[in-house]
């Protein structure tokens, strides 16, 4: 039995419109009518004689019945044949049926079955089918009782979470392995979202969207506003993956990833304003939490304006952004008593854009800090030499600050115009963000380093020092930033 069991190939058929034999017209006949009702089957019933309720239901449904003994040329033009009748009828469709290559559910007839009917359990637009291969059909009866009274009452909050996640995992690209653990902590937070202390009457007034600013990866550098709004947060929608280490600050939250996967959007600013202002407008808080500082190359200001006109309360905590922090962190001030009275943060990503910012930057006493623009770097560099900037101008290239894969590279506009200098940060896969600090201020990089590296430091920089140290190919590259920033210098 089992062996005819794993035999057995499952599926579900569309029968919509299709049409359908029905040989048999008693009461066994007439429940496999009403199931082939429900599934919108055009049937056919022939039978020498049928109940009434199968006469009703076929008037209803405008089907055909033919009140007489079946012959072989009814199987014609059928998707499907159902024989409910004596051994003997049954046995003759399925021969009528198997010399057409049409598929026969003899009911309760395995002899003559090349189909079998399931024991079904349906809820919530989950269908659940049991066969016992045709030999027990009363145990699948009680399995399906079993079933039945185990699946959740809210099964349909499951399969409609189960196909939102579904719908994420295409737009994201989430591997395989990951979804079934994704999908069991989505499910588990339906059931954290109603607990006692969060009743829905609280969700259902109050809604607004807050922008909460990052910062640029250390979740110690995230404002304690930001920190309070994440853990009154129902729902984050989060685009930095440096923000993955602030989950625990809302751990009742639900959090959905609207960045960039392998460089592409994840999704487009539109539907994620609508989702933002939908969200609010069922009563939920909403954190919109970005990298940085939200208005600041965050398109902060695209998702505020939508919502403003939406009705939507709005608010911003604004963040740390990488445009002085990255520089910070690396030990250049991006301002310096007689070196350096301006800075201008510019975005790098397309040369119509930067080029005449860069035009209006005055050659010395100010820094330029470049954010997207790590692969334009050497075209940057040799647009500011041909705007008259002095080749030995010091520039440097910092990467993944205030994470544990932090990482600085000082040269000069010169070396960076040329492609080989380009290449030294090793950095080609661009798996870290960074910023192109350029101006005389960088040069005083490597001696406020060293006063960082005397000064005591706390266990966060301690870790991300001690990650720093245990990588062996970063050791190296930090070997030939160090060289390059001695001859800057
Ligand atoms: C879309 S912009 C977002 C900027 C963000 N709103 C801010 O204020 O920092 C992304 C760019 O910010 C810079 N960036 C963000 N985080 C960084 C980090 N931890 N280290 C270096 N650069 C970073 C990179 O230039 C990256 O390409």
């Amino acid at each position: 039995m089992s062996q005819a069991g794993a035999e057995l190939f499952p599926l579900f058929l569309k029968l919509r419109g299709r049409a359908v034999l029905l040989v048999g017209g008693g009461p066994v006949a007439t429940a496999k009518a009403s199931a082939l009702a429900d599934a919108g089957a055009r049937v056919t019933v022939v039978a020498p004689q049928v109940t009434d309720a199968l006469a009703l239901l076929a008037q209803g449904q405008g089907w055909t019945v033919h009140q007489r003994g079946f012959v072989e040329a009814d199987v014609a033009g059928a998707w499907l044949a159902i024989a409910a009748a004596t051994s003997d009828v049954n046995r003759a469709v399925a021969q009528a049926a198997e010399a057409r290559q049409l598929f026969v559910v003899a009911v309760d007839d395995p002899a003559s079955a090349s189909a079998y009917g399931a024991g079904i359990v349906r809820k919530a637009g989950v269908t659940v089918a049991i066969s016992t291969s045709g030999q027990a059909p009363a145990l699948a009866g009680l399995l399906r009782e079993g079933l039945e009274a185990v699946l959740p009452e809210d099964l349909d909050a499951w399969v409609g979470e189960a196909a939102r996640q579904r719908a994420a995992w295409r737009s994201d690209g989430t591997p395989m392995a990951e979804r079934r653990p994704r999908l069991l902590a989505a499910l588990n937070r339906l059931y954290e979202l109603r607990r006692p202390d969060r009743p829905p009457a609280a969700m259902a007034s109050g809604g607004r969207v807050t922008l909460v600013g990052a910062g640029p990866g250390d979740p110690d550098l995230l404002t304690r506003r930001g920190a309070e709004r994440l853990g009154d947060a129902d729902i984050v929608f989060y685009d930095a993956l440096s923000s993955e280490t602030m989950r625990a600050l809302a751990p009742e939250a639900r959090w959905f990833y609207v960045g960039k996967r392998a460089c592409r959007q994840s999704i487009a600013q539109d539907t994620l304003n609508r989702l933002l202002i939908k969200e609010a407008a069922r009563g939920r808080r909403v954190v919109r939490l970005k990298a940085g500082d939200p208005f600041v190359f965050g398109r902060g200001g695209e998702e505020a304006l939508a919502l403003a006109q939406a009705g939507i309360p709005c608010e911003v905590v604004p963040g740390v952004s990488s445009a002085v922090a990255a520089a910070a962190l690396a030990g250049i001030p991006v301002t310096h008593r007689g070196v350096a009275s301006a800075f201008t943060v510019l975005s790098g990503h397309h040369e119509a854009v930067y080029r005449p910012v860069l035009a209006g930057v005055p050659r010395t006493g100010a820094t330029i800090v470049v954010l997207m623009g790590l692969r334009q770097r050497a075209a940057i560099a040799r647009y500011l030499l041909q705007l008259g900037w002095q080749a030995e101008t010091p520039a440097a290239v910092v990467l993944g600050a205030a994470t544990a894969a932090a990482a600085r590279f000082v040269s000069t506009v010169g070396e960076l115009a040329s492609s080989a200098a380009s290449d030294q940060t090793g950095d080609d896969d661009f798996s870290r963000p960074g910023v192109l600090v350029i101006g005389e201020a960088v040069a005083l990089a490597g001696e406020i380093e060293r006063a960082y590296a005397a000064a005591p430091r706390d266990e966060s920089a301690r870790a991300a020092e001690a990650s720093r140290e245990g990588d062996e190919e970063q050791r190296d590259r930090d070997r030939g930033a160090g060289r390059t920033e001695k001859g800057s210098r």
